[in-house]
């Protein structure tokens, strides 16, 4: 059978996706796929590569251990699993990393063009009786580089297969959050631990801030590393972007002469990092300057880069950043620029805070306006505005170009389950171009290894802390004194705008689909109930959410800031553990998922999706005032025009539609319909993010 030889299909055969597709229904998802070619040729492109995030591997980690917030599943009795306590705090167990880079050498290493790996290869500091040191931070990082290393080592042995770009997370230093700017001791660490994974020409210049990227097909598609700590609200180490001396800036700087270089040399660009960009009406991750500069690059560069890609948040989501809301005077930080009244989010986000966030994007969210969409040979246009002016005029930014899509991929650590992303890009006339070779391959080992000891030993840091409880109580403050800075000059006043592209070239990959744009990605999880086989016994009678009332308006406060998991309270029956065999199996496809309906990853598809998941009815009142049922029966019009799912709800709204608007008991009916419509894609779209940890149930409280 010809397609066995296609990706996903031999991971059928190799009985490893329990996908919930039929067989034909996973044909036709994989119909996409190119057949490899036969010859034994150097390395091809397959158009595939691997986005990893936030392993947080624990050492300390105890099967049967308790989850509670005191023992953080390091000892005591409970029902922390082989692989890990999913839905839980507690950090990643050494039986899953092992387990999941088994899965990637038997399934998708031979599969993929690069790795994207965001950082947080560390466990956290949750657990008072042994706080993180040094050798562990940096132990777990070596393993884990290591072991890359070795999966993807090339026949030499020296050099890799593939080129890894890592890059830092924010519990990869010590105390967390905090690095100072470079030179320092961290870089220079961790310019030996990534050795393998830093371009040679490069490491003097991560030396300096940890910013790095790497070719990933010559000449063609670069990949940078973004050191985000130094764009992170929370790093008290550093400021915010505006002033030249601030890593942060130099950042930015760097990054904008790089993507003019790629520009000029007609190359794309992902860029990548820990910290997203995150940034709601009261909330943001990255300092404002750093949002806005960012913004204004991705704005000016938007012919270059292709997407963002990030981690750390540990839920499935993405972000849509807008350049309306770009000011420069809030670029370079002037006095004068808008009043800055977000908040820096919190450090590990609570389930609480998980819910209002994502909340807040859709609210966010519900004020976009529906692309024009686009097909070949032009704009096939009516997006909701576009529509009620019939008569083909022109539409304003076809392809979205106001916008711009960071994608951020779930965890490893199973907050949740662990996940993993494998994204697909577009490859048409590559298919020959030169592949990446290590440059290492070919040289004197004993250039490249240099004394880890030592390095260590002077790993001395320039700390303003002891602690990070000395660290938390300065951020406390420095929270306090987070006001609008009226004196504030700026130190340097001129902000240098990178050009924007030539009035002549056409949208770049992330705006419409050509070579280099991303097509889709299919996001794997281990379902750890399963695979754990915990026969619970001794079940306590704390269940969770056992008393919810649906006019509970802190429902979620069963979710506790330390979330103990599915199982707390409870313990196995059987003494020992008797776990299932390991695998990641295909949550969803955007390739084939009914209700994201992604024709593509473009930033007009997402901003599309967006859009849909922002709709919401005006209330609940479900005999509402005629206007409102107006504006709602254009909303699902709208969405109607291109739906190419079908399902019972849709087509059930589609016969409604059809009959003559009536009054009363009809309408109510109706009205219901469209609204569970409406909300379809928001529970969608948080059944993701929880990475289908949520049960039905509990997805309808979030309204
Ligand atoms: C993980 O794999 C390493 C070898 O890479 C092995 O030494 C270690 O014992 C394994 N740990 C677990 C918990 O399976
Ligand atoms: C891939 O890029 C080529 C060349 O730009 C384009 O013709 C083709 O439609 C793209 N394929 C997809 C699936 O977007
Ligand atoms: C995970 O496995 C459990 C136990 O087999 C099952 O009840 C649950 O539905 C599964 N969850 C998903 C998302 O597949
Ligand atoms: C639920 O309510 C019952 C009766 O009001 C109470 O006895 C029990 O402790 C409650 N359970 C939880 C988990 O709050
Ligand atoms: C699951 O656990 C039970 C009880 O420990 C055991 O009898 C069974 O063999 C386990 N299943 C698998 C597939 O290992
Ligand atoms: C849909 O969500 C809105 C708020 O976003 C809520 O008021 C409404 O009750 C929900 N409708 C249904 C049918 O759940």
């Amino acid at each position: 059978m010809a397609l066995q030889r296609v990706w996903g299909l031999a991971l059928l055969c190799h009985g490893v996706i329990a996908s919930p597709l039929g067989a034909s229904a996973a044909e036709a998802a994989l119909a996409h796929h190119q057949e490899p070619q036969a010859d034994a040729a150097p390395r091809r492109l397959h158009g595939r590569f691997l986005h990893i995030t936030d392993l947080h591997p624990d050492e300390f980690y105890r099967v049967h251990s308790s989850t509670d917030e005191a023992d953080a599943c390091h000892r005591g009795k409970g029902p922390a699993g082989t692989y890990g306590a999913e839905t839980s705090d507690c950090d990643t167990p050494f039986a899953l990393v092992n387990a999941t880079f088994d899965w990637i050498a038997a399934n998708i290493k031979d599969d993929i063009d690069f790795i994207i790996w965001t950082g947080d290869s560390a466990r956290h500091d949750s657990d008072e009786d042994v706080p993180r040191n040094q050798d562990q931070v940096l132990g777990t990082n070596r393993w884990i580089a290591d072991k890359f290393a070795q999966l993807f080592a090339d026949p030499s042995g020296r050099g890799l297969n593939i080129p890894i770009i890592p890059t830092f997370g924010n519990n990869d230093i010590l105390p967390h959050n905090i690095l100072l700017p470079g030179p320092n001791k961290w870089l220079q660490t961790y310019s030996d631990v990534w050795r393998k994974f830093i371009p040679e020409e490069q490491r003097h210049s991560f030396q300096f801030g940890g910013w790095f990227y790497v070719e990933v097909i010559p000449n063609k598609l670069a990949v940078f590393s973004l050191n985000t700590l130094y764009f992170f609200d929370r790093n008290a180490g550093v400021d915010d972007c505006a002033s030249p001396s601030q890593p942060g800036y130099k950042q930015l700087d760097w990054l904008r002469v790089q993507l003019q270089f790629m520009r000029q040399r007609g190359m794309k660009a992902i860029l990548t990092g820990h910290v997203p960009p995150a940034r709601t009406d009261n909330k943001q991750l990255w300092g404002e300057a750093c949002w806005q500069k960012y913004t204004l690059w991705l704005t000016q560069f938007r012919d270059v880069v292709v997407v963002g890609l990030y981690g750390h948040m540990n839920i499935d989501h993405f972000l849509i950043q807008d350049s309306h809301d770009v000011h420069l005077a809030s670029v370079s930080g002037f006095a004068e620029a808008p009043v800055n009244t977000r908040e820096a989010m919190e450090d590990e986000l609570s389930a609480q805070s998980t819910a209002d966030y994502l909340q807040e994007l859709r609210q966010d969210w519900s004020k976009l306006d529906r692309p024009a969409t686009t097909k070949p040979g032009g704009i096939k246009g009516e997006g909701r505005r576009g529509k009620k002016k019939k008569g083909g005029k022109k539409v304003k930014d076809p392809w979205g170009e106001r916008y711009q899509l960071s994608l951020v991929s779930p965890s490893i650590v199973p907050n949740y389950f662990p996940t993993l992303r494998v994204l697909e890009y577009n490859i048409s006339g590559l298919e020959h171009a030169p592949t990446w070779v290590d440059p290492f391959k070919n040289r004197q080992p004993s250039v490249i290894i240099e004394d880890q000891d030592e390095a260590q030993k002077h790993l001395d840091l320039r700390g303003l802390y002891e602690s990070d409880t000395d660290f938390e109580a300065d951020t406390k403050n420095k929270k306090h004194k987070k006001k609008p800075k009226k004196d504030k000059k700026p130190k340097d006043p001129t902000v240098v705008i990178p050009d924007p592209p030539a009035k002549t070239a056409p949208p770049g990959p992330g705006y419409s689909a050509q070579s280099l744009s991303l097509t889709g990605y299919t996001q794997f999880f281990a379902n750890l109930t399963h695979i754990n086989n915990l026969t619970i016994g001794e079940i306590s009678d704390l269940v969770d959410g056992e008393n919810r009332s649906d006019n509970d308006d802190s429902w979620w406060d069963w979710l506790l800031k330390w979330r103990q998991g599915k199982h707390r309270g409870k313990k196995p029956a059987h003494p020992k553990p008797n776990p299932r065999e390991f695998q990641f199996e295909v949550e969803y496809s955007t390739f084939d998922d009914k209700i994201y309906k992604l024709k593509d990853l473009t930033v007009n598809s997402f901003v599309d999706l967006a859009y849909r998941i922002g709709r919401k009815a005006k209330g609940s009142d479900v005999s509402g005032v005629e206007s409102e049922n107006e504006e709602d029966e254009d909303a699902t019009d709208a969405e109607d025009d291109d739906d190419t799912g079908s399902d019972e709800d849709e087509l059930e709204v589609d016969k409604t539609k059809k009959k003559k608007k009536g009054k009363g008991k009809k309408d109510k009916k109706k009205k219901q319909k469209k609204q569970k419509k409406v909300n379809r894609t928001w529970r969608h779209f948080l059944d993701h993010a929880f990475v289908g940890t949520l049960e039905k149930e509990d997805l309808k409280k979030f309204s």
